[in-house]
């Protein structure tokens, strides 16, 4: 096969840690075939899904029903996250023999309706995941306030749009952030904070990492460039969880992107369809949206307009996703040796994204409408195309593979957070007497 590649870029293919395939129990918004056709068509060639499904993939056995289904019709290469929860702790050995990529555990009530663990029973969780190695990303909202809060604007019958942003204060997320810093530094495990909303939550994320705190963070492209002004123009579909905040958040979004306290872009592709997403009661409109297919354009759309470098974008897309979860430099990387899995761009090619042109099941984005510039022209996925001249090659359907065979965690670094904690505190170890000291 020859290719004219005459004026485009060759980068490498996007790392996207955090999708919603739906499969199995939710095929009518998507299934592991339109979802990856979409990351074939966004330049993405890893992806990494999420197990609020039905069954939830808490199980061997539905882990190994999602390997299935996902050989069969994967386009792209994927890691399948198990579900960590109180009653999935037993699973964890089977789960990591059976495939993981890593673990899921949700500190607060998302899609799905996945119980949320306590404090203790996370703490419990992290020691079980942690010689283990591998990583426990956290959807880091505190349960009951957001729940409480939104019961209580709903019976007050709020209707308008921003009633859900101004439901959804960023202190839940600075709060379970904080609270699952703490459990990470006491048990070695490692962690992942998935879509960073707010300013705020910077802070404990930032104060975590300068304690050695082996942890991870990602933002959205709906974070970085979507603020509660939108809500009119976009409606109910923008809802989203957590929510689209003020536009204050942005700026210091992309100076922690850039400052390395947020490791990398994801997109939390939640695919929903037009009649669960366009109601009147914005309080039963489900949260999320298709993100996979339209990441690469919206922010090579900031690299030319100047907002960020070629480089910052391949480190935030692919480099820092790929080390965070063991896979470099097998992947998230051009070089000799490395799988071939690339995107090849048209840095200047403008276009509008239009929902009912995306591969996605889920034919409705709050990017509908939106001019930018750079788009995928070919995907490969090592070393063959996937998507050539923006169209699917059909072929490769059932050639992505799971990249748990790849991955390679080294041991976690033993944590002594004992000694960090009586340095500071100047507290004599053997006044303690709690069994962390041994004593
Ligand atoms: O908006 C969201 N949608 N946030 C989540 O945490 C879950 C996701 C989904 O699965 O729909
Ligand atoms: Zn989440
Ligand atoms: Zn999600």
């Amino acid at each position: 096969e020859t290719l004219d590649a005459t004026g485009l870029h060759i980068l490498p293919g996007a790392i996207d840690v955090h999708v919603h395939f739906r499969e199995p129990g939710y095929t009518h918004k998507e299934d592991f075939g339109t979802g990856t056709a979409a990351a074939a068509f966004g330049g993405v060639t890893t992806v990494f899904d999420m197990p609020n499904v039905i069954p939830p993939t808490g199980t061997a056995e539905a882990l190994a029903a999602k390997h299935k289904l996902a050989s069969e019709k994967a386009y792209v290469d994927y890691g399948l996250y198990g579900l960590l929860g109180e009653d999935t702790i037993a699973h964890v050995p089977d789960l990591v023999a059976s495939g993981v990529i890593g673990f899921k555990l949700y500190m607060g009530n998302t899609f799905g309706n996945i119980p949320s663990p306590t404090t203790g029973g996370m703490l419990e969780a992290f020691e079980v995941v942690a010689p283990t190695a591998k990583r426990v990303s956290l959807h880091a909202e505190t349960a009951s306030i957001m729940a409480r809060r939104e019961s209580r604007l709903r019976a007050a019958g709020r209707k308008d749009p921003l009633a859900h942003l101004a439901a959804r204060p960023a202190v839940v997320a600075v709060e379970a952030v904080s609270r699952a810093a703490v459990l990470s530094e006491w048990t070695g495990c490692r962690i992942h904070v998935l879509h960073i909303s707010s300013a705020e939550e910077l802070r404990p994320l930032a104060e975590a990492k300068a304690r050695g705190v082996d942890v991870t963070g990602e933002t959205c492209p709906q974070y970085l460039l979507l603020g509660a002004e939108d809500y009119g123009r976009i409606g109910p579909v923008i809802r989203v969880n957590p929510p689209v905040r003020e536009a204050r958040n942005q700026a210091p979004l992309w100076a922690a992107l850039k400052s390395g306290v947020v490791d990398m872009i994801a997109t939390d592709h939640a695919p929903h369809i037009p009649d669960e997403k366009v109601r009147d009661d914005i309080f039963t409109v489900d949260c999320g949206f298709p993100g996979v297919e339209t990441q690469m354009p919206l922010m090579l759309t900031e690299v030319a307009a100047g907002r960020m470098s070629i480089s910052d974008y391949v480190r935030w897309s692919a480099v820092n996703p790929a080390k965070a979860w063991g896979l470099y430099p097998h992947k998230g990387i051009l070089q000799p040796g490395a799988h071939a899995d690339i995107a090849i761009v048209d840095l200047k090619r403008a276009w509008t994204i239009d929902d009912q042109k995306l591969q996605s099941r889920a034919k409705i984005t709050p990017w509908h409408g939106r001019a930018v510039t750079g788009l995928p022209v070919h995907t490969l996925v090592r070393g063959r195309f996937v998507m050539k001249d923006r169209t699917l090659v059909e072929s490769a359907r059932g050639t992505g593979r799971s990249v748990h065979t790849v991955q390679d965690m080294p041991a976690p670094r033993v944590a002594n957070p004992d000694a960090a904690m009586t340095e500071i505190v100047k507290i004599p170890a053997s006044s303690r007497g709690d069994a962390a000291t041994g004593a």
